[in-house]
């Protein structure tokens, strides 16, 4: 099978490493791709974002399967232009990928499914904002009502750092989300959804802030790790059976079935599982974590998402042990990273079992050197028999990694490590 994957991030990275693990994948592409991505697949230049441009390219290179990273091209209709080429595509229809490019769609689609969420308002006038705020809080949760890759989020027990967080989304012309704060230990589920076929990969746990002890600014993501000895087996399966399910049904009732990959982000309260957001494609840096424990041949899983017979494959396997990502950011990141610093020490192998390298923002210079190019500059992945020990791989792994201004968190899976995360008993 021939394969050309859309995106430039350390998810794509991770992609493209299981997809070459598949024997069944004889050709690999990346397009847009970065420095590392380059040493293990052919990468070619493309905008990923135009759905001509991306089946152009699929065509010359006379793939089998597209397969979409990140929300935007797919917000955007690039897996509708690639499958109306006749070219299988992982990822979802731009109708179906509203479930994370409208915050509105999302909610309607939840409640008539019966799903537990976060109360919300839209707030599109300055004028409003003061008395919406009133209706929620403490804590506040402000959110960008578009796409703003994790950055546009501010969750705060503080009124004033909440309005003006609103007040500078409204006066940049983004409507404003507000949500009831959901509150419990937070889950990633990505499903592999072929309308109402669903199958879960293993749960991670992001960790958003850009601090030590979830503090500062929200992030794209600063680490991750799978699986979650904290969380409870039936807790797994109320996620899968009474949330993913019940909105992979609903979709297809409204005759926008999903077909890619579904990522539900929970908080795990008294109540049980609440959903905090759905995306529509994999999750960045928990994919990372997930991919590396994968045993099963992901060409085949993702292929038969794309062409709607994920009923008829096998279950995915996964290795023993536990898998660790840390991300190592640039200086001012979640601000205007810094970019072009060169980077030593991060040589990803595509064969690491204790660690891997992984890239995110990388660029080759002209001379050769490797250089930052983005805010999220590389994940390091650890893997172990046990979380303790990917944790400890994964930092071993980073210490050897040289980026001027370069930072990253000390803490990624500890508090689940020492066993501080309890899923809290019902009311
Ligand atoms: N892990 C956060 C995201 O992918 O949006």
């Amino acid at each position: 099978m021939r394969v050309l994957v859309i995106g430039s991030g350390a998810r794509e990275h991770a992609l493209a490493l299981a997809l070459r693990r598949d024997p069944s994948v004889d050709a690999l592409f990346v397009a847009p791709g970065n420095a590392g991505i380059a040493q293990h697949a052919e990468v070619r230049a493309v905008d990923a974002s135009s759905g001509e441009a991306v089946v152009a390219l699929a065509q010359e290179l006379n793939v089998d399967l597209v397969v979409i990273g990140p929300e935007v091209p797919l917000v955007l209709g690039v897996a509708d232009a690639v499958r109306a080429a006749g070219i299988a595509a992982f990822g979802p229809s731009a109708a179906a990928a509203r479930i994370e490019g409208s915050k509105a769609f999302a909610k309607d689609v939840m409640n008539a499914a019966g799903v537990k969420t976060a109360h919300s308002e839209i707030v599109d006038h300055p004028g409003e904002l003061d008395a919406a705020l009133d209706r929620f809080g403490p804590t506040w949760v402000v959110k960008d009502d578009g796409l703003a890759a994790g950055k546009g989020v501010v969750v705060t027990p503080d009124r004033s750092v909440a309005r003006d967080h609103g007040a500078e989304l409204l006066e940049n012309g983004h409507p404003v989300l507000l949500e009831s704060f959901l509150d419990g230990p937070e889950v990633s589920l990505f499903c592999l959804v072929d309308g109402e076929t669903v199958v879960p990969l293993l749960p991670a746990q992001d960790h958003k802030r850009v601090g030590d002890g979830d503090t500062g600014p929200n992030t794209g993501g600063m680490g991750a790790y799978t699986p979650l000895p904290w969380l409870p087996e039936e807790t797994l399966t109320a996620i899968v059976e009474d949330v993913v399910k019940p909105v992979a049904a609903e979709m297809v009732r409204r005759g926008v079935p999903f077909s890619g990959l579904l990522y539900a982000g929970l908080a795990i309260g008294q109540a049980g599982p609440a959903v905090v957001e759905f995306n529509c494609r994999f999750g960045d840096p928990e994919t990372q974590a997930v991919l590396a424990m994968l045993d099963s041949p992901l060409g085949e899983l993702l292929y038969a998402t794309a062409t709607g017979t994920l009923d008829q494959v096998a279950a995915p396997r996964w290795k023993d042990g536990s898998a660790v990502t840390v991300v190592l950011a640039a200086e001012n990141y979640p601000g205007r990273p810094r970019s072009g610093d060169v980077i030593s020490g991060a040589e990803s192998t595509g064969t690491g079992t204790e660690s891997e390298v992984l890239h995110a923002g990388t660029a080759q210079r002209e001379d050769g050197a490797l250089v930052s190019a983005g805010g999220r500059v590389l994940a390091i992945v650890g893997q172990g028999k046990d979380l303790a020990e990917a944790r400890k791989n994964a930092y071993d792994r980073l210490a050897g990694i040289k980026l001027p201004g370069g930072h990253f968190r000390s803490d990624i899976a500890l508090a689940a490590t020492e066993g501080r995360i309890t899923v809290p008993s019902p009311a």
